[in-house]
């Protein structure tokens, strides 16, 4: 006997048996519940997604309430002691670990689309000396569309894979390219001798030398990072990234609606809005009279809470310990000890407790970017780095799934209806 939900509709006093499948009905399956014949039908209302399954996906799965977090079945903890950024992105976008020839031909594959036109450099110096490096990005990735054509040939999987292989390496050269016109220095071109992480530091920091060597740990946590931030199924940028390309446009515009979802603070913002928010904190002294302005709702403890983390983010344990490595070599970032105060006094602080707000992914990952050497306007465009895999494994997974169609939720509408227009005069 399948698994079956009983709706009684009290206004008809008709009964509804509604299937229950996978833990979810189906809310088209409400439609046929109507109290009359001008009825459209019974909806559901669920502002912010709070409760809506929009997708099957086989990709990333998380326990919130446990603290699991796993990339098609490998919990996060593993991939980030023994996998590289580049081998996880292919477990994300392929569905397995790849064989050792898999991976030379991917890290070859990937090395060998780092380039970018050289029009790019144009375009990125009609920006203000000034501009933001995540507005450059975005509107890079958006530009790409113009470049590649062929990428609106979304159902043929030879040109997905062109696109993939480009997005996955060129985002690295996008966002040094960016950086380096902040600081108004010359774009460095990207070099194939180095890992994948080694040649964005190399094209980040690079000065006069003949060839950049970035510090093994440095280049270690920064890979980690990118390991953690690579997916976290339906969060808002993925959800705009599936929402976009569901109009089957090309995955380069559809990316560049993803990152302007990621670069708000209540997202993928949030790493730069922990930096600015301690150093406006400014010292210990100050954190007491944080924390109640905190809990009187003049603002929030950015870094801290989550949507599906009720508990400690699995994520965050991990950058604490990467966090520790990065200062053996840079020093102690000085904000940490304030870090490490307001994570103590929230995890014992009744209001915190009772909302269960956590430290998340970004409360400390900032921190440790910036001991690194880069700008906090920088952090989001990190996030949008590691963040690319995960963004075209799901934009693939929504075009191939016979489920899907152009996302389009329905509303409640509460306002007027019909009027007649008043001329102005009359108004
Ligand atoms: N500081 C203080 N109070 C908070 C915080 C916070 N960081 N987060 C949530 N709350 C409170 C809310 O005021 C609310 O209290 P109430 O019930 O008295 O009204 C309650 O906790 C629930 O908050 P919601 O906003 O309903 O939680 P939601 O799931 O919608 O929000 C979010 C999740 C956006 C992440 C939120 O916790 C937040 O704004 N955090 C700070 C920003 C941040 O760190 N974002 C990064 C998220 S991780 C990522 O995107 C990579």
């Amino acid at each position: 006997m399948p698994d079956t939900l009983t709706v009684t509709d009290n206004r008809t006093g008709k009964q509804y048996e509604v299937p229950i499948i996978d833990g979810a009905i189906r809310a088209t399956d409400l439609r046929q519940i109507k109290a009359g014949a001008d009825d459209s039908g019974l909806t559901t209302y669920d502002p912010a997604f709070m409760n809506t399954a929009a997708c099957r996906s086989r990709i990333t799965f998380i326990d919130g309430d446990k603290g699991i977090l796993e990339y098609r079945g490998y919990p996060i903890e593993q991939l980030a002691e023994h996998s590289t950024y580049l081998e996880t992105a292919y477990l994300i976008l392929f569905g397995e670990l790849p064989t050792d020839a898999q991976l030379k031909d991917w890290t070859k594959q990937i090395t060998l689309h780092t380039m970018l036109h050289e029009n790019i450099k144009k375009l990125m110096e009609g920006f203000q000396y000034d501009a933001h490096p995540m507005g450059v990005f975005l509107s890079t990735v958006g530009a790409f569309s113009t470049f590649y054509p062929d990428a609106k040939k979304i159902f043929d999987e030879q040109s997905r894979k062109k696109q993939v292989y480009r997005l996955v390496a060129k985002v690295p050269s996008i966002a040094a390219y960016a950086y380096r016109h902040s600081i108004g220095r010359p774009y460095v071109y990207p070099d194939n001798d180095l890992s994948f992480t080694g040649n964005f530091l190399n094209m980040l920091f690079k000065m006069t030398e003949l060839k950049y060597q970035s510090n093994p740990v440095l280049e270690r946590a920064l890979d980690i990072l990118f390991i953690l931030h690579a997916d976290h199924e339906q969060n808002c940028s993925t959800s705009a990234m599936r929402g976009i390309g569901s109009s089957h446009v090309d995955p380069y515009s559809a990316m560049a609606g993803a990152a302007a979802a990621l670069y708000g603070p209540l997202h993928g913002g949030a790493n730069e809005a922990v930096l600015r928010m301690l150093h406006e904190i400014g010292s210990m002294d100050n954190i007491p009279g944080f924390i109640k302005r905190v809990k009187a709702g003049e603002g929030r403890l950015m870094g801290f809470g989550h949507r599906v983390y009720k508990s400690y983010d699995p994520r965050a344990k991990i950058i604490k310990r990467t966090a520790d490595q990065v200062f053996e070599v840079t020093g102690r970032n000085p904000l940490l000890d304030m870090a490490l105060e307001l994570e103590r006094i929230a995890l014992e602080d009744d209001y915190f407790v009772t909302r269960k707000l956590y430290p998340n992914v970004d409360f400390y990952s900032g921190l440790i970017y910036q001991a690194m050497g880069f700008p906090v306007t920088m952090f989001p465009v990190l996030f949008a780095i590691a963040r690319t895999s995960g963004w075209i494994a799901q934009w693939e997974e929504m075009l191939l799934d016979p489920e899907q169609k152009i996302a389009r939720p329905r509303q409640l509408f509460v306002g007027a209806r019909k009027r007649d227009y008043v001329p102005l005069d009359k108004r």
